[in-house]
This record gives C-alpha cells, structure tokens and sequence, in this order.
C-alpha cells in the first residue's frame, strides 16, 4: 500500500496566515499540521509515501521532512501546478502508485483515537474504501447516505440538503483502477476533478465500502481560523491531560518498528531542548528502556 499525503490547495480561507506558509505547515497546538496525517500513514504501516504541494510550498516541506528517513518511510515529492482538485492526485502521482493500492490523506485532516484505519488497511483487498462520520454540519463535506442495510447508497459533494449527518473525511482508501477512473473523470462545474466522484464510480461499480467511524474517534479539520484553532486546543487538552502526544511521527516509527531505539536515540539526540524532545526522552526512550530490563 502506497500513502499520498496531499498538501497543496490556495489556503485562501486561512489568509493572511497562508501569505508566506502554507496551511499544512501552520502549527496546530505544538507541531506542523502536516505531522498528523504523517503520523495517522505511518501508524497505519505505510512505508512509501509522497507528498504533493503546490511548487512554492514544496520545497519547505522538504526541509521540513527531508526524504522521510529519519521516520523509517521513504518520501518522494509531487508539484501541483494548479489545485484542480484532489483526485488530480493519483495523477500526479501515477508513477509512483506504480501498480499498487494506494491510500490518499488530506494535509489538513487530523485523526486521533482506535485502530479502525489500521485494521481496513491490513484488510484492504480491492475496490475502495472510504468512512462515514457523524458531524452536525454535513454541507461542508461529501455526504454519505445509508441503506437500510446499512451499505452506502448515496455520495454527494457539500449537498445544500444533506441526506445524512454523516460526512466522508480525507482518508480514503482506492485500488489500482482509481488511476484509470480518474483519467476518464470530467471537471465539476467548479473545475475540479472531484473526489467525489471518483468514491461514486466505485460506488456504481458496487465495489466501495464505507466504514463508519465510531463515537470517541476524533476526526478534525483544520481548514479555516476557527478550526484550526480547536484543533490545537483539542491536541492540547489530550496531550496535558494524557502526557501523551498526537502526530508524534518519531515515536509513532519507533512504534512501528520502522526505526530501531539506537537510532531514536540519535535523532532524539540531535533535537535542540524543547519540550518536543523531552517527550521522546522521558517517555518514549525512557519507556523503551524499562521495557527491556
Ligand atoms: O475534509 C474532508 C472533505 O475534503 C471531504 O468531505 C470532501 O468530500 C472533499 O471534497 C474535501 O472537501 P474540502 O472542501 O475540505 O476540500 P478542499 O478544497 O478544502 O481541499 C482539501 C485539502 O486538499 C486542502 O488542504 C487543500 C488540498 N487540496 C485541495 C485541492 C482542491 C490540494 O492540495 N489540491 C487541490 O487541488
């Protein structure tokens, strides 16, 4: 499995904040909003990962995440010359999907709390899967309508009537032929290549599943000034009350098991004093060494 994380768009409605950075470099409470979805690919064992940014932002993220090594991935990097929409996506990065499944995260979502994305990448086989989400302002989002069955029957883009509360968030989960669907999408009458749509022609091919993500889980957008800012609060409540982090891509690695605890050691080392560092020291390593005598 392949993760793309897509991290360009115009940031308008972040402005002026987004003059100079991008919305996925901002921070959300301690860290770039960008090291969430890292974290939420790496947690989910996804180890070839790239990422795709506008051609101004692309090379802040690479000083940011260099080639990925320090968190065991690997990362490759994707201009957007336009942001013609999210599936444009698997276009970009067609070469490197290859022929494998692949896994896209939207840079500004935030995901916390179960194993329920681990366990559908582990059980992915084919067609596509995506999730539901029960938010009480399902117009800002792509809509999912369940049958009776409980099986999805419907995906609409930011519907003025929504036929749910339940919302699809940026992670969505496609098999090779998204590659060849999104080639033969139109441009929606705003002039993106939908992602939508690309989630209704699995829908019509009857092959999408749509998981809904049980209560607790925490899904936050980060999009505009007032959820960025509850997102950070949201991350900082957790982090104090739990003395844990969220969108620790060091620790969620070593977890892993895709960096051993020698080379946590190093890196750890090499960060200056900061409370990001102490973290890692005093309860990752700390941890990790109490573990083993
Ligand atoms: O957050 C989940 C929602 O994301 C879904 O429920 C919707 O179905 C989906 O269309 C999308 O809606 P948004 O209105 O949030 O999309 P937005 O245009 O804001 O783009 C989401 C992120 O993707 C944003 O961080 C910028 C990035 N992006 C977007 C586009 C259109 C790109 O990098 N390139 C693009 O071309």
């Amino acid at each position: 499995m392949k993760g793309i994380i897509l991290a360009g768009g115009a940031g308008s409605r972040l402005y002026p904040l987004t003059l100079v950075a991008s919305k996925q470099l901002q921070p959300v409470y301690d860290k770039p909003m960008v090291y969430y979805p890292l974290t939420t690919l790496i947690e989910g064992g996804i180890r070839e990962l790239c990422l795709i940014s506008t051609p101004q932002d692309l090379p802040r993220f690479r000083q940011l995440l260099g080639d990925g090594r320090q968190f065991g991935v690997s990362i490759e990097y994707r201009e957007q010359a336009k942001p013609a929409g999210i599936a444009q996506a698997f276009l970009i990065a067609e070469s490197f999907i290859g022929s494998d499944c692949v896994t896209l995260i939207l840079g500004d979502n935030i995901f916390y709390g179960g194993d329920t994305f681990q366990r559908a990448f582990a059980e992915f086989k084919s067609g596509a899967t995506i999730f539901g989400y029960h938010v009480n302002d399902p117009e800002r989002y792509g809509v999912v309508e369940f049958g009776a069955d409980g099986r999805a029957v419907s995906i609409e883009e930011k519907p003025k009537q929504p036929k749910s509360n339940y919302a699809v968030p940026g992670l969505y989960i496609f098999d090779n032929e998204v590659v060849r669907i999104t080639k033969n999408l139109k441009p929606s009458a705003r002039g993106e290549l939908e992602i939508t749509a690309v989630n209704v022609e699995y829908l019509r091919r009857g092959s999408l599943r749509v998981q809904r993500l049980p209560r607790g889980f925490a899904w936050l957008d980060a999009g505009t000034s007032s959820s960025l800012h509850e997102a950070s609060a949201y991350v900082q409540t957790i982090e104090k009350r739990a003395g844990i982090k969220i969108g620790c891509p060091e620790e969620a690695a070593f977890r892993q098991g895709f960096v051993p605890l020698a080379q946590l050691e190093v890196i750890v080392g090499a960060m200056p004093n900061c409370e990001y560092r102490a973290y890692l020291e005093n309860e990752v390593l700390a941890e990790a060494k109490r573990m083993k005598i």
